[in-house]
């Protein structure tokens, strides 16, 4: 497979990231024992893997903007083209030695996500995609699954965090989605869920209240494999929104009526 000048900044830069959060992981894996655990560590671990994407796409494209989660955002000079950087998904996974997390990278071009990179550095399993050329697995083509009879499905979603309002919301929508489906799942990591979902592991997904850098890279993944993303409404607003839900054609618009329908019980107070 031949990649893009631009997958190539892209790919690069996580992989350069990837070997620090590497080596962190490793570390963590030891503190596990200590009472206070590595949360300070892990901090130390995502701002040094953003400090190093910052550097890498910088260097390579001067003048994008860049929003990263632990940095916020820094304007550029083209006004056009954006980086949206989470060095680190998946950062409860990590704390407890849990190798499910990525790196995820997302290029805005205006109002599109044109490109996105997500990282497993412990899989080593590279999702790319760049708009009109397709998704891929290291060097595979994606495509989403085929499945369309939702019993057949396994769908991944986001819980609400401690602290986090939305609890309630979430158990009815969990309630009308785990009626319908062969199993549902939590991942811990919202990159790679989509990335799932573009590889055809998972046959759909949906959380609510993400941030863009959670979603970017994966948004376009899931496009590029064949399926479909929207936010809750069924409009093309997630990163404003922050709800996601993916799939493909037959099961987004499935989960978007059942979710629909769980929002409407809600609202009655049911
Ligand atoms: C989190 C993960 C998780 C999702 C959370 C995100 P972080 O990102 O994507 O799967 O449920 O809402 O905040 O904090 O690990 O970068
Ligand atoms: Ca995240
Ligand atoms: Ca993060």
């Amino acid at each position: 497979m031949i990649r893009s000048a631009l997958l190539n900044v892209m790919t690069a830069a996580a992989r350069k990231a990837a070997r620090s959060l590497k080596r962190d992981f490793g570390e963590v894996e030891h503190l596990q024992v200590s009472l206070k655990g590595p949360a300070n560590f892990v901090s130390a671990a995502d701002r040094r893997a953003e400090e190093i994407l910052r550097a890498e796409l910088e260097k390579a494209r001067p003048g994008y903007g860049f929003i990263g989660e632990e940095g916020g955002e820094t304007a550029g000079t083209d006004r056009t083209h954006t980086w949206i950087v989470d060095p680190l998904d998946g950062t409860t996974n990590f704390l407890h030695g849990i190798p499910q997390f990525a790196i995820s990278i997302g290029l805005k071009r205006e109002d599109i996500i044109v490109a996105g990179v997500i990282y497993n550095p412990i899989t080593d399993e590279l999702f790319t995609a760049e708009r009109g050329k397709g998704a891929y697995l290291n060097d595979r083509r994606l495509r989403v699954a085929a499945r369309t009879r939702m019993a057949d499905t396994v769908i991944a979603c986001g819980l609400p965090h401690l602290g986090r309002g939305g609890l309630a919301e979430f158990r009815t929508e969990f309630a009308a989605v785990q009626e319908r489906v062969a199993g549902l799942r939590r991942f811990g990591s919202a990159a790679l869920d989509l990335a799932w979902v573009a590889a055809g592991r998972l046959d759909g997904y949906w959380e609510r209240n993400l941030k863009p850098w959670d979603m970017a890279a994966g948004i376009v993944l899931v496009r590029e494999a064949g399926g479909f993303v929207s936010d809750g409404g069924g409009h093309d607003t997630m990163l404003s929104s922050g709800d996601v839900v993916a799939g493909n054609e037959a099961v987004h618009r499935e989960l978007l009526s059942l979710l629909n329908g769980a929002t409407r019980l809600t609202q009655a107070g049911a």
